[in-house]
């Protein structure tokens, strides 16, 4: 077992907050260590200092990246949070929208950018949304993302799915991969994802009617949180919709926003 020094620590972490916001404090080194260590003894690295040079070098062959994936959590699943939802189809069921543009800004493996997706599919073939809608989902991590375009799930992920629109939106498996299920290609189609940093400068990618930011913030210091809010919200038109996880409190930022309910918003202006 390697043994993560605190001075180690400290510079793994600053560079993790300067290039990516992610924010450790001391109470974290435990967790650190835990998630890099199995990572050095397979590359054959004999320290974390070893490690903490592979990965701010500017040729380090994609391991800064890898270090980001093992240090952020990528939990999600269908339909997680569904009020959300509800609220979302009640918010377009009133006002019929021809179109909808919907961003997933820290979208995982893609289950809420699908969940989205089966939701909008669903209205549109009751006649009570236009034709017009698409999704997209970004997030920082290459793993995450490569995995959301295949769609692929265990079963497990999808049980907030009804029956009826695992019939319409999904092929199960069978054989050897029985218990995983993919979402349909129809449905694939219409979502869209690519890799963004939040800590970074947005390039204009809206606007959209409706973004979610949920259980992304966890990750970032006070400071770094108002600042991703408030360029994402940059993104979402005055009058769009806004979601973060209802355990994240309150949202901050210095956007004006409408409480809708927990943690669900309207942008003022
Ligand atoms: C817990 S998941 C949330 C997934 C989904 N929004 C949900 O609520 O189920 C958090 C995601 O945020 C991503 N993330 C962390 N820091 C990020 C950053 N600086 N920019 C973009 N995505 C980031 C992680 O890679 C991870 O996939």
């Amino acid at each position: 077992m390697h043994t993560l020094s605190e001075d180690t620590f400290r510079r793994i972490t600053a560079l993790m907050h300067g290039a990516v916001g992610l924010s450790f404090n001391e109470s974290k080194k435990p967790l650190v260590s835990s998630r890099l260590g199995p990572r050095l003894q397979r590359l054959g690295l004999d320290s974390f200092e070893a490690y903490f040079d592979l990965i701010s070098r500017p040729d380090d062959g994609g391991e800064f990246q890898m270090a980001v994936d093992l240090l952020t959590t990528n939990e999600t699943y269908f339909f997680r949070e569904p009020a959300h939802f509800d609220l979302l189809e009640r918010e377009l069921t009133a006002t019929k929208p021809a179109s909808v543009a919907v961003w997933s800004a820290a979208s995982s493996f893609g289950d809420e950018a699908y969940s989205t997706a089966m939701l909008l599919a669903d209205l549109q073939s009751q006649g009570r949304i236009g034709s017009g809608w698409s999704i997209l989902g970004t997030d920082i991590s290459d793993r995450v993302l490569r995995s959301a375009i295949e769609a692929t799930y265990p079963e497990e992920r999808l049980r907030n799915v009804s029956p009826q629109r695992m019939r319409r939106y999904c092929l199960r498996g069978e054989g050897l991969s029985e218990g995983m299920a993919q979402v349909s290609p129809e449905l694939r189609r219409r979502v869209k994802f690519g890799q963004l940093n939040l800590c970074r400068p947005i390039e204009k990618l809206g606007p959209f009617d409706v973004v979610f930011l949920r259980n992304v913030l966890i990750y970032f210091d006070a400071p770094t949180k108002v600042a991703v809010v408030d360029r994402v919200l940059a993104e979402l038109r005055t009058g769009g919709l806004f979601f973060i996880g209802t355990a994240e409190g309150r949202v901050p930022c210095r956007t004006q926003l409408q409480t809708l309910a927990p943690g669900a918003f309207r942008k003022l202006a």
